[in-house]
């Protein structure tokens, strides 16, 4: 295994099975930590002098600024660089991109389309790498999203979470959390678009059950969630998608077939009145602003346990 200057060992954060329930524990207490050090304004600065290069192939709001303002929080510096305006724009390899930027930066974020992209870089880097959202995983924001729940309600093992909609790299990211951290997803898409055999980590097990009928997701749950009906790199399908997913935006009546003390999540940017309804997303059972914000916290412990290891003070 490759060693960082430091002697670490090289881990990638590619997807959130790439870490163990141990490990994802420690980020989520982490997390905590660094919360309520930001919170209380204190100065905490351990990656001084330490640059994130962050690889923007799609458009972002949450993940660009709050890995950005994360690093500077931590001491550090992030590179925000646009596919577009790089050689990878221009049809540089990625695996040359990957020998280069990782000899002159710390640590990698990509965002861009397939997984294969980030495995391809991950592969000729010197660095840690981090997945800020392929078409098939979003790792980062299902660390955030527990850590949310976690933050709210209290353990997440053995609870409930309802997936109603597209089956997207969000979507997949929960499967994997849900057999790591040992709770149950009820998943509720429109015919067509279920999850794939390869994604249902939990098919199996325990801890995956798929419903038509969205209404019989939500019941029970302990948390609803969804997201947009057209992920990035699927807008040709935008207006076929309207029509089918018609019957899956999250409403009051899904919620009040939830539990009584269900939140609502969602990863963000929504379309109020497509996959969810503005009393839902803006209403009481809603976390979707903590879930956001969370996305800062949750990754500036994963950028410090990427660089330093696991820290004690
Ligand atoms: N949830 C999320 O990743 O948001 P952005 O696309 O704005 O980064
Ligand atoms: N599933 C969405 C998530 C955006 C943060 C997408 O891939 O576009």
């Amino acid at each position: 295994m490759l060693m960082q200057a430091n002697s670490l060992p090289t881990r990638h954060f590619l997807q959130l099975k790439d870490f163990d329930a141990t490990a994802i524990d420690y980020l989520l207490a982490r997390s905590r930590l660094l919360k309520a050090r930001h919170r209380r304004g204190d100065v905490y600065q351990p990656l001084h002098g330490k640059n994130l290069a962050m690889i923007f192939e799609k458009n972002s709001t949450r993940t660009r600024v709050s890995f950005e303002a994360g690093m500077n929080q931590l001491g550090g510096d992030a590179l925000f660089l646009s596919a577009r305006d790089t050689q990878l724009g221009r049809g540089e390899p990625i695996e040359d991109v990957a020998e280069v930027i990782s000899r002159m930066v710390d640590v990698v974020m990509i965002r861009t389309f397939e997984q294969a992209i980030v495995e391809r870089f991950a592969a000729h880097s010197r660095v840690p790498v981090i997945n800020g959202l392929t078409d098939e995983y979003h790792p980062c924001q299902i660390l955030a999203d527990i850590f949310t729940y976690i933050e709210q309600r209290g353990s997440i093992r053995g609870k409930t979470v309802a997936w109603i909609g597209d089956s997207n790299n969000v979507c997949n990211t929960w499967l994997q959390a849900a057999k790591l951290l040992d709770f149950n997803m009820h998943v509720s898409t429109p015919p067509g678009y279920e999850i794939e055999p390869e994604r249902g980590e939990s098919f199996e097990s325990m801890h995956l059950e798929c419903f038509t009928d969205p209404l019989d997701a939500t019941r029970g749950a302990d948390l609803v969630t969804t997201d947009v009906w057209t992920s990035m790199g699927y807008e040709e399908e935008i207006e076929e998608r309207k029509k089918i997913f018609a019957d899956y935006r999250v409403d009051q009546e899904m919620m009040a077939l939830a539990n009584p003390d269900a939140l609502f999540m969602h990863c963000l940017p929504a379309h109020r009145g497509e996959e969810v309804e503005a009393n839902v997303i803006d209403g009481p059972q809603s976390v979707v602003w903590d879930e956001a914000e969370n996305r800062l916290h949750t990754q500036k412990a994963l950028l410090e346990y990427l660089l330093l290891g696991q820290i004690t003070d």
